[in-house]
């Protein structure tokens, strides 16, 4: 399988750290829908074509196990919470936590959600002068983890957002680290990272531990038979013990408003650069002046919907999975050993000009013919998929929605778009300044 050569990767060491998005754009230009790497042992493949990719994340999903550098990084922080989990058990958690996630519960929390989105851009933006630049970013990541406190947990988690906030941003940045580390670190081993991340560890145990004792306190006052339906309630009353609820809690604060966070600020930047399809956005709002609802948006907003999932295609912001052979396989036509890791990125796939003409331009046309087909996989594919799918595409509409009826977004003057950073989630590097406008005409 063709491939950069070692000296090639050396060469590479330093781009690869800074901006790996880039590196793997060019890898594949270079070698094609399958790479691998030289990396000592079993190969290393990076996997592009569709076939592949749902080969290992669907059809062998048995095969490829999340044994790999990547989700062992993540569970450092998280523990073997949903996401980082390697074994079979995990589909024990996938069923404690499912219900939180089902389409009445969803419909359920829609309140929820709009209160952190008015509540943030409210706080965010009324100070600010009409036509001042704002970093929206900033906003979406406030909304993005008040939105999981309060739909999930029912916490409010203003109280301690700040703190969260640090704690969940800088394990981020750990386990990036050590994702990318070529040698694995010993835990014990007083390192810079190492110290980092106990520290960020500890506050994400304290928030985790309060956020439960909380909620048990208020079931003794109110002697209610169950703790409540959504995640938290679910996971007490499941017999889950402390340990096992403060790796899931740490799992959706981080999976949960990371992505969406991200995933909305560059939303708005295409919007902005695009100020036709923002208005359509608003045509399409101001035919609905009701509350929006997490679910049932395809039908009601179409062309808003599509908006987020042609963001979402530009701009996935989980850039890469990674998943480890138990057995051997095939990909790409070649029998693959045991131990072969297959890194799949969404970022490659959708920038396939095969699959998606003019890949770089935003088109939310593609998408308004209704779900879309293979090579589209912001949120994984296959039993791994993300549980997190429709609250995530609700809230992102949601937002759009409370955000855009009264306000206008522009790109200010001498705009360049922020670079992508490929961090635990794809995020504007800087933040995104764009210009607020009061008003929707
Ligand atoms: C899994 C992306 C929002 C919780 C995943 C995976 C992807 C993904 C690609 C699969 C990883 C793999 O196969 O290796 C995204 C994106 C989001 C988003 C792009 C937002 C735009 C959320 C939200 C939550 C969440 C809001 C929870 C509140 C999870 C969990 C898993 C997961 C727990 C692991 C599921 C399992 O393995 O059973 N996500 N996610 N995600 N996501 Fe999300």
């Amino acid at each position: 399988v063709p491939g950069p050569t070692p000296l090639d990767m050396a060469r590479a060491f330093r781009s690869v750290r800074a901006d790996p998005l880039s590196f793997l754009v060019k890898v594949r230009e270079q070698h094609g829908d399958t790479v691998s790497f030289p990396v000592p042992g079993a190969p290393a493949l990076l996997v592009t074509d569709p076939l592949d990719v749902k080969r290992v994340l669907q059809t062998s999903a048995r095969t490829w196990s999340k044994e790999t550098v990547q989700y062992a990084a993540l569970a450092r922080v998280t523990g073997p919470g949903l996401l980082a989990s390697a074994e079979p058990s995990w589909i024990e958690h996938r069923r404690v936590a499912a219900p939180a996630f089902h389409h009445e519960r969803l419909a359920a929390v829609g309140d929820q959600v709009r209160a952190a989105a008015r509540d943030s851009i409210e706080e965010r933006l009324r100070d600010v002068p009409d036509g001042a630049v704002v970093d929206v970013a900033a906003l979406t990541h406030t909304i993005g983890l008040d939105a999981v406190g309060r739909a999930l947990f029912s916490a409010d988690l203003s109280g301690q957002a700040q703190d969260l906030l640090a704690a969940t941003s800088s394990s981020a940045d750990i386990v990036v680290r050590l994702g990318r580390s070529i040698l694995p670190t010993a835990e014990w081993a007083p390192s810079r990272t190492n110290l980092r991340l106990r520290s960020a560890r500890r506050r994400l145990d304290r928030g985790a531990a309060e956020i439960i004792a909380q909620r048990r306190e208020r079931h003794r006052r109110t002697g209610t038979s169950g703790h409540g339906d959504d995640l938290l309630g679910l996971m007490l009353d499941s017999g889950m013990d402390d340990r096992g609820i403060r790796d899931e809690l740490v799992t959706m604060v981080i999976a949960g408003h990371e992505t969406v966070a991200a995933a909305l600020a560059w939303t708005l930047m295409l919007l902005a650069e695009h100020p036709g399809e923002q208005d359509r956005v608003r045509t399409e709002l101001s035919a609905h002046p009701g509350a929006v609802s997490l679910v049932g948006h395809r039908e009601q907003l179409p062309w808003t919907r599509a908006v987020v999932d042609e963001a979402l295609r530009l701009y996935p912001p989980a850039w890469a999975v990674s998943r480890r052979a138990r057995e051997p396989d095939v990909l790409a036509g070649r029998e693959v050993p045991a131990g072969t890791l297959a890194i799949i990125s969404p970022w490659l796939v959708h920038r396939r000009a095969d699959l998606w003409p003019d890949p770089l331009a935003f088109r939310p046309e593609r998408f308004t013919d209704g779900p879309v087909r293979a090579g589209y996989l912001p949120f994984g594919q296959g039993p791994r998929l993300c549980i997190g799918r429709e609250f995530a595409l609700g809230e992102m509409v949601v937002v759009l929605a409370e955000l855009l009826r009264d306000h206008r977004l522009e790109t200010p003057p001498g705009w360049t778009r922020p670079a992508p950073q490929a961090h635990a989630a794809v995020h504007p590097r800087g933040g995104m300044p764009l210009v607020v406008r009061r008003g929707a005409a």
